[in-house]
């Protein structure tokens, strides 16, 4: 879907469709005032009648209002104007895009940004509704093309702006292909999205960008690196691993690279320790840490940042066959410390340790990984915010604003040392799981193990990467915070 910019009056444009917002009991935003005159004053009377629905989320379609252009007004419903903020403003693009992909209109005019509320610059307002449309029209369609009786979604999206929104557009569109590409890794099946599969998406990636470089490590590499905690997760599948280096080079050389680090468990079973049936099918989504990383490097790449970036991803399935690994089994990460495995299905945080180690390589000014990595995580934050834990308080702020910013939230967890005895292990330098009590704070001690020197942040997506049940499919979280941080951290100004 194209995003555009056309510098003309809503009123006289020829659309199939203008889309403008509205707020319960609040003055009527330029736009709305405009076609409430040429209309002789049919929007404020439908807004009286109720016909005109104001509640967040909700939209009304009307057709064929006289004096005006375009073929039809969606009016998107944004609550009471007092309750406005960003995550509001938010919701009520998505749920406008939603209705466009389901409605038969392929082209539209959105003039959602003149809605003014708390805060908020039009540039930021026009970019978010840019970003909110273009996710809201997003519909799955690899293994399922359209058919006649599928919803349409749009072809394209017009803002009426000026060249003072170029930038804020160009933000969207390199957010909104972030996303995109994030959710599609995330709903594709896992056994078409498997570790080669990851690897070959890095390639186009690396094909069709400036300033980006591609490696791709094979197993063998990783036995002579001694990633043996990788390794030992893989061990029990017959897809063989992956680890995927992708690199930007947006500054000079001498600049020290963000390192992003992804999760890639492209099916996970838990192995030996294996897991219900009930719910075994949603670890095809074991993959979104990797796929919000390679989202917001794309993004980045995208939007050619001056910035130096390096993108790990750990691609690996975690299978139990007579190869596989044993709970009981001690191994050897690339650092050299020791892990018992208590537990075969807490195999996340044995593949992120030793692409943790190999990052120490790019030098990397900051690491930041990424990993659907915990149920506790869920139990603790449910489907709404990513969990962040850090050994840095300005790191930890800084994404906190970024996914503010973003509208992709993310809520901080403590990384005390006084959770670190859980791991204690009789047999190894610690172990890999650290039972019941706290269990995502006990994940992320294990990953803060091997960046004692760094300055470093975990996300655990556990609960933000995908929504089962209704609106079922990957959301793509959070390439949306990582791709504003990494737009802050190149001191652009965000919109
Ligand atoms: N991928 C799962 C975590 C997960 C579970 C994410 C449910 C989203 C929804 C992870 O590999 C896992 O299995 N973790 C275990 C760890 C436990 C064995 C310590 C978990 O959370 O149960
Ligand atoms: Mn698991
Ligand atoms: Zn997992």
């Amino acid at each position: 879907m194209k995003l555009k910019l056309l510098n003309d009056s809503p009123l006289h444009i020829e659309s199939e469709c203008l889309v403008i917002g509205v707020t319960g009991e609040g003055q009527l935003s330029t736009t709305a005032q405009d076609l409430d005159e040429a209309s002789g004053g049919e929007i404020s009377r439908m807004l009286e009648t109720g016909d005109i629905e104001t509640g967040l989320g909700k939209t009304t379609l009307i057709h064929g209002l006289k004096g005006l252009s375009a073929r039809r007004v969606l009016v998107t419903g944004l609550g009471k104007q007092e309750k406005l903020d960003r995550p509001r403003f938010d919701r009520a693009c998505l749920a406008a895009g939603k209705k466009l992909r389901n409605h038969a209109v392929r082209s539209c005019h959105i003039s959602i940004h003149d809605v003014e509320f708390c805060g908020t610059t039009p540039q930021w307002r026009l970019r978010q509704a840019a970003l909110g449309i273009h996710r809201g029209n997003y519909l799955y369609t690899i293994t399922k093309p359209l058919k006649d009786d599928s919803p349409v979604p749009l072809e394209s999206a017009i803002f009426p702006g000026d060249d003072t929104f170029r930038s804020s557009l160009a933000q969207a569109e390199s957010f909104a292909l972030g996303f995109e590409k994030a959710r599609e890794l995330g709903d594709l099946p896992p056994n078409i999205c498997n570790p080669a599969y990851l690897a070959q998406d890095a390639v186009s990636i690396a094909s069709h960008h400036e300033n980006v470089e591609l490696e791709i490590l094979e197993e063998e590499d990783m036995a002579e690196l001694g990633m043996d905690a990788l390794l030992g997760v893989s061990r029990g599948s017959a897809n063989r691993s992956k680890l995927i280096v992708l690199r930007y080079s947006g500054a000079s050389e001498d600049e020290q690279p963000i390192a992003l680090v992804g999760k890639g468990i492209t099916f996970d079973s838990g192995g030996l320790s294996i897991k219900s049936g009930e719910n075994m099918m949603q670890m095809k989504y074991d993959m979104g840490g990797a796929a919000s990383v390679m989202g917001a490097f794309l993004s980045c790449a995208k939007l050619q940042l001056p910035i130096n970036v390096v993108c790990i991803v750990a691609a690996v399935e975690n299978m139990p066959d007579g190869n596989a690994y044993r709970p009981g089994d001690v191994l050897t990460s690339m650092s050299g410390k020791t892990i018992e495995v208590l537990n075969t299905d807490a195999e996340g945080r044995l593949i992120l340790c030793d692409a943790l180690t190999y990052c120490e390589k790019f030098n990397p000014r900051v690491v930041i990984d990424v990993a659907t990595l915990t149920g506790a995580c869920v139990v603790a934050l449910g489907h709404h915010a990513t969990g962040l834990m850090s050994n840095s308080d300005e790191l930890a702020d800084d994404l906190l604003a970024a996914g503010d910013a973003i509208v992709d939230r993310a809520w901080r967890l403590p990384l005390w040392e006084d959770y670190q005895s859980q791991l204690d292990s009789p047999f190894a330098d610690m172990k890999n799981v650290g039972g019941m009590a706290g269990g995502v704070l006990t994940a992320g001690c294990f990953l803060s193990r091997f960046m004692e020197d760094r300055i470093w942040a975990h996300l655990d997506n556990a609960g933000s990467a995908w929504k089962w049940g209704d609106d079922i499919g990957a959301t793509g979280r959070p390439a949306g915070l990582l791709a504003q941080y990494l737009l802050n951290q190149s001191g652009i100004v965000a919109s």
